[in-house]
């Protein structure tokens, strides 16, 4: 481990006023937002619309570094230059999904539990290797009756601290990402306790497995009203109670946090990071890692056609725009 180039590549991927693109959808989800436009899914669909979201113009003045997903990041453009070459030529870091998917959790109905542990070392040694420059792991808490479990919640964590420590061996940047999911008719005050349970929990196993903090970007779910609650908090409830929740747990030495957007609309998404950045000492750059909420709307704009390239690029830089404001309180 080099611990300057992690906090070489942290200190880029935090940069002012940026953000991280997350365009790694899986296979399972890439064929849900093909099929929401009805576009065939295929591999060369795939490569065209990920193609619209890099070659979006000026893209770089709002994003510091995209996470692909394997495919994507092994995958030619049109014109025969490596997705992951050309973002680097544009001064955007190359980073990759690492993780296997969230599966389900033995003898604990409705619970799931990330995998992709086995052969982890040396795939991410051939990832950096071919210019990688930082990796992502999701895990996935769902809240609803007697759930989360300890299993759950110990064992996803577990399972992010040894993916961390082993990006760190490789000089890759971990995105530890523990998504306690929007879904249900949770209160923020639940997602609050689950919030904090997760964290507690991820800290300390980072800590029992000696990942370098300053070299780790959190990317988190924000403290919210489950989707389907009838009364939903305020923004600045929203923002007030993310804020506390992270300041409790996240060492003041973590590189930096940056939001999965997780459901929320693009109006929720880039509100909540605005009014948390309006607070002035903050001791960590807190910015955003969205998928949805940058690309949805450009996906819409497109669906699928040539002639509509243009107008879903000046939606995306858009969006990304807007998100880069909320990422210093400038909205
Ligand atoms: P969303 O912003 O759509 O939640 O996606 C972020 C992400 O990378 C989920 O793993």
């Amino acid at each position: 481990m080099d611990k300057n180039i992690l906090v070489e590549t942290a200190n880029k991927m935090m940069m002012r006023p940026k953000g991280i693109l997350a365009m790694d959808e899986s296979s399972p989800t890439i064929a849900k937002r093909l099929a929401s436009i009805k576009v065939d899914n295929n591999e060369d669909n795939r490569r065209r619309y990920r193609e619209l979201i890099v070659t979006a113009p000026n893209l770089s003045d709002y994003i510091s570094g995209a996470i692909l997903f394997e495919e994507t990041f092994d995958q030619k453009m049109n014109d025969g230059t490596l997705f992951r070459d050309y973002l680097a030529s544009i001064g955007i870091l190359p980073g990759i999904k690492v993780d296997k998917g969230a599966k389900d959790l033995s003898c604990h109905p409705n619970e799931k539990i990330t995998e992709g542990l086995d052969g982890l070392r040396d795939r991410l040694a051939a990832y950096y290797e071919n210019g990688a420059k930082f990796c992502k792991w999701r895990a996935v808490i769902t809240i609803a009756n007697d759930i989360p479990s300890d299993a759950c919640i110990e064992s996803n964590m577990n399972a992010l601290a040894r993916y961390a420590s082993l990006c760190q061996e490789n000089n890759l940047v971990p995105i530890v990402e523990p998504e306690v999911l929007i879904n249900g008719t949770h209160s923020i005050d639940e997602c609050d306790k689950v919030t904090r349970k997760s964290l507690s929990s991820l800290f300390s196993h980072l800590k029992m497995f000696n990942v370098y903090l300053p070299g780790t970007v959190l990317k988190p779910s924000m403290v919210i009203s489950g989707q389907e609650n009838d009364s939903r908090a305020s923004y600045e409830e929203v923002a007030s109670k993310t804020i506390a929740c992270l300041r409790d747990f996240v060492p003041d030495d973590t590189a930096g946090i940056a939001f999965l957007s997780g459901g929320q609309t693009d109006l929720e998404a880039e509100s909540h990071l605005n009014i948390m950045n309006q607070s002035s000492d903050l001791p960590w750059r807190v910015t955003f890692s969205y998928a949805r909420a940058i690309q949805a709307a450009a996906l819409a704009a497109w669906q699928g056609k040539d002639e509509n390239l243009e107008s879903s690029q000046s939606i995306l830089i858009e969006r990304a725009q807007r998100c880069s404001n909320s990422s210093v309180g400038k909205l």
